[in-house]
C-alpha cells in the first residue's frame, strides 16, 4: 500500500467507499440514511483531526534544523498523517456527504449551498497542506512560522461555520 501513488490510493478509497455504501443501502434500505450519516461524521472527525494537527507539525518543523533527526522524523509523521488519515478521510467525507445531500433532498437548500462553499474552501486548504508536506519533505518551506500559526486556525474556523450550518440550518 505504501508504494502506491496518492492517486491510486485515492481511487482505492473511492472504490471501497462506493462498495460499502452500496452494501449498506442494499441491506438496510431506508434505515441506511442514519448509518451513512454516522459514517460521514466519523470520516469528518478523522479528516478534521488531521487538518488541525498537520499545521501544528509544520510549526515544529520550522524550528527543526534541516537534516537533523527531528526534521527527518517530522517528514515521516507529516507524510503518514496525510496519506493514511487525511486523504482517505476526505474522500469518505465527500462521497458519503454527497450521497446524504442527494438522498435527503438537500441539494437545493440554502444552508447546504453555504456549507458546500466552506467545504470547498476546506478542501482547497487540504490541497495547500498537501503541497506543503512535499515542500517540507524537500526542505523547501518558505512560509514563516508566524504565518503557520495563523494558518493553523483556518480549519478550525471553517469547521465551526460548517457545523453550525448543518446543525442549525439557519436558511
Ligand atoms: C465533504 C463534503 C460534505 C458534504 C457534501 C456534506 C453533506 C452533509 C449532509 C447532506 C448531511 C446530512 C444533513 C442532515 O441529515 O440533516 C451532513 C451531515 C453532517 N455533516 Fe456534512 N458534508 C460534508 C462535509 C462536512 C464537514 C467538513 C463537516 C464538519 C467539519 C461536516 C459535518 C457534518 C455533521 C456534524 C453532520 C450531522 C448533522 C446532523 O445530523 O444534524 N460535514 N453532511
Amino acid at each position: 500500500m505504501s508504494g502506491e501513488s496518492p492517486a491510486t490510493r485515492a481511487a482505492l478509497a473511492l472504490g471501497l467507499t462506493a462498495l460499502i455504501l452500496a452494501a449498506v443501502i442494499l441491506v438496510l434500505g431506508d434505515a441506511a440514511y442514519m448509518w451513512i450519516k454516522a459514517a460521514h461524521v466519523v470520516a469528518i472527525i478523522s479528516w478534521m483531526a488531521g487538518m488541525l494537527y498537520l499545521p501544528r507539525l509544520f510549526i515544529y518543523h520550522c524550528d527543526a534544523k534541516p537534516g537533523s533527526e527531528f526534521s527527518e522524523t517530522l517528514k515521516v509523521m507529516e507524510a503518514r498523517l496525510l496519506q493514511v488519515i487525511i486523504n482517505p478521510a476526505m474522500v469518505f467525507s465527500w462521497v458519503l456527504g454527497l450521497w446524504l445531500a442527494w438522498h435527503g433532498n438537500f441539494l437545493s437548500a440554502g444552508w447546504f449551498h453555504a456549507k458546500l462553499m466552506f467545504v470547498i474552501l476546506l478542501s482547497g486548504f487540504h490541497g495547500y497542506l498537501s503541497a506543503s508536506v512535499r515542500r517540507f519533505a524537500g526542505d523547501a518551506n518558505t512560509v514563516p512560522v508566524g504565518r503557520w500559526r495563523l494558518l493553523n486556525e483556518v480549519p478550525a474556523l471553517l469547521m465551526i461555520l460548517i457545523v453550525v450550518l448543518v446543525i442549525v440550518k439557519p436558511f
